[in-house]
């Protein structure tokens, strides 16, 4: 949990923006990629990276969540100028919606054309195990209500998932001889994890995969224009499913473990888009 003034005293985004592209120098991204719990070892990657912190920018507080060092790194990937946003705002630090997607409207304000979405997930499903890969085809909120983002399209954005992107990663993914799963992921608002009892209600729901995040991102993307795609990295089969209780530590351990097949898609998707 954090206490930032940000909280009731959201950020000048346009400032933001400006001071972010100052600092990141002239050139187009071909894409923004925002890495999840113990995804973050692709920003290592980037040839001539750039590293400003979120709390560089005025009125972006720190991320404080075990895992996340919130972070922008501008750099190359494959040929590709990309933009990596390390670590995210979350729903559950008690946070309001307008920080949690104030990067993606930051992203969106530098011209950014795809967003990239990733994610640790449970898996609902006794066949969606620790390591599983999967694109998002579908969601279900149940965060909470109310889109800022997209006041002129009644609230919600029915369809934030871009079909190409979905079927490029797919295409990507049997290249790399990845098995990516075509699934729907249920966002809650955390921060504890599910009951046993949700868990089976999100089966029941058609549900596949289960975290604390990427909707609002999602949403806020497709609102804004950016064509948007999202990974999930099962860390964890969801509650109930096996015996074990539930540990942040844990899924950030299988984040990092797993993370070199989820960081191969990644590069091979990046390959794959069109130059900036
Ligand atoms: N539930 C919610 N969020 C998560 C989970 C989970 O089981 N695993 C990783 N993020």
């Amino acid at each position: 949990m954090t206490s930032s003034p940000a909280a009731t005293h959201p950020p000048d985004l346009e400032a933001a923006a400006a001071a972010l592209g100052g600092r990141l120098g002239a050139g187009s991204f071909a894409a923004a990629l925002v890495l999840g719990s113990g995804l973050g070892g692709l920003a290592d990657a980037l040839a001539a990276p750039v590293v400003v912190r979120f709390d560089e920018l005025p009125g972006f507080p720190r991320s404080g969540v075990a895992g996340h060092a919130g972070r922008w790194i501008a750099g190359r990937l494959e040929g590709r100028r990309i933009l990596i946003q390390a670590g995210r705002y979350h729903i559950y630090e008690g946070l309001p919606r307008e920080l949690v997607t104030a990067p993606i409207r930051i992203a969106a304000a530098l011209g950014v054309p795809v967003l990239v979405l990733t994610n640790a997930a449970g898996g609902v499903r006794p066949a969606l195990g620790p390591g599983t890969l999967a694109v998002l085809v579908d969601h279900v909120d149940l965060m909470e209500g109310g889109f800022p983002e997209a006041p002129s399209r009644a609230g919600r954005a029915a369809h934030p998932y871009d079909p190409e992107l979905r079927r490029l990663a797919v295409r990507c993914a049997r290249q790399v001889g990845i098995d990516l799963q075509e699934r729907t992921y249920a966002a809650m608002r955390g921060p504890s994890y599910e009951t046993p009892a949700e868990i089976r209600m999100l089966r029941r729901l058609g549900v596949d995969l289960v975290g604390m995040s990427t909707v609002p991102e999602a949403v806020a993307g497709h609102a804004l224009g950016l064509r948007c795609l999202a990974l999930s990295l099962v860390t964890n089969w969801a509650a109930g499913i096996i015996p074990a209780p539930l540990d942040h530590a844990e899924v950030i351990d299988v984040a990092r473990k797993s993370a070199a097949n989820l960081e191969g898609l990644l590069r091979e998707i990046v390959r794959e888009l069109p130059a900036a």
